[in-house]
């Protein structure tokens, strides 16, 4: 199965990797209907998302902990606390974690699009155990443009380094946020450090420049042609700076970096002349 497998290791998050059964029943008695749940919940699994549904939880033995409470738990203190009238889009939904969270914010409407039957199929199972308005769809992240509308919050979270071509799927992903609404972007990257985050990028290179190409805090993105981290599809892993970089350079500006792997981000140039940079790049128009 892909995509089973996230980028980093347990031990980069001081989690110590819970061990049990598959499915974590509650503590207390369990009753004919919780072993019912726990067959539908296991029968539809492998899970990628630990999902607690009525004390129930889906993937308790997730590599890197309580995936992705590991990174909610951060990510929620940086968006609003109340989304009453707002709209979500969330790409590569998964099981429904970021959609279920955001929709116990109130946002007026949810959906959830993902490319694999498996995820889509254990979201609506959630969504319907927890009696939750969320809309999902299967749609490819290239094909978000299918999708009528724009969006006040659109979550493009563990996806951007599964895609052969990243760019193209941000490009069109930055299309789907309403003037002054929020990209939450995260990805993988390596190495791990900090190094040359803030270090600014120069306007132009000289042709025989060198040294930028050895230096590790330049933008730099590697392409995996097997597997990274035993999973076919982890294309290309970047480092910090190219992450930056690559927002910027799709429009965006980066607002804050609440989750060491997560950026909020706000669309401010992602038109040109009227027009979105990746149209323009598709006519050879961009510069
Ligand atoms: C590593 S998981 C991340 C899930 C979730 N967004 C999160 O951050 O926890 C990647 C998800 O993207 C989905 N996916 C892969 N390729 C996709 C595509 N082209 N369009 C939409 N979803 C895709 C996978 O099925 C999987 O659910």
């Amino acid at each position: 199965m892909r995509h089973l497998f996230c980028p980093l290791g347990a031990n980069h998050y001081g989690i110590r990797k819970r061990r049990g059964s598959q499915l974590l029943a509650a503590q207390s008695p369990e009753t004919g209907q919780h072993e019912d749940l726990q067959t539908r919940l296991r029968n539809a699994g492998p899970w990628f998302h630990n999902l607690r549904i009525h004390g129930v939880e889906t993937a308790p033995d997730h590599f890197l902990g309580d995936y992705p409470y590991v990174k909610w738990r951060y990510l929620s203190e940086a968006l609003p606390a109340d989304l009453a009238g707002k709209s979500v889009l969330d790409i590569g939904c998964n099981a429904g974690y970021y959609s279920i969270e955001l929709k116990r914010r109130n946002a007026a409407r949810v959906l959830g699009i993902d490319t694999e039957e498996l995820y889509l199929n254990q979201a609506r199972i959630v969504r319907d155990e927890l009696g939750l308005d969320i809309e999902y769809q299967h749609c490819s992240a290239y094909d978000v443009l299918s999708i009528p509308g724009q969006f006040d919050v659109v979550l493009f979270m563990g996806l951007f380094y599964h895609l052969r071509y990243p760019l193209y799927a941000l490009d069109r992903v930055v299309q789907k946020i309403k003037p002054g609404g929020t990209l939450v972007f995260q990805t993988l990257y390596r190495p791990h450090t900090d190094e040359g985050a803030a270090k600014p990028v120069e306007p132009d290179y000289p042709f025989w420049e060198q040294e930028i190409f050895t230096d590790p805090t330049f933008p730099q993105m590697r392409f995996f042609e097997h597997r990274f981290s035993g999973d076919e599809t982890n294309w290309w892993v970047p480092n910090r700076p190219a992450i930056e970089a690559m927002l910027r350079s799709a429009g965006l500006r980066i607002d804050a970096h609440p989750e060491e792997e997560t950026w909020l981000c706000t669309p401010v140039a992602v038109e040109r002349r009227g027009k979105y940079l990746q149209q323009l790049e598709f006519e050879g128009k961009l510069w």
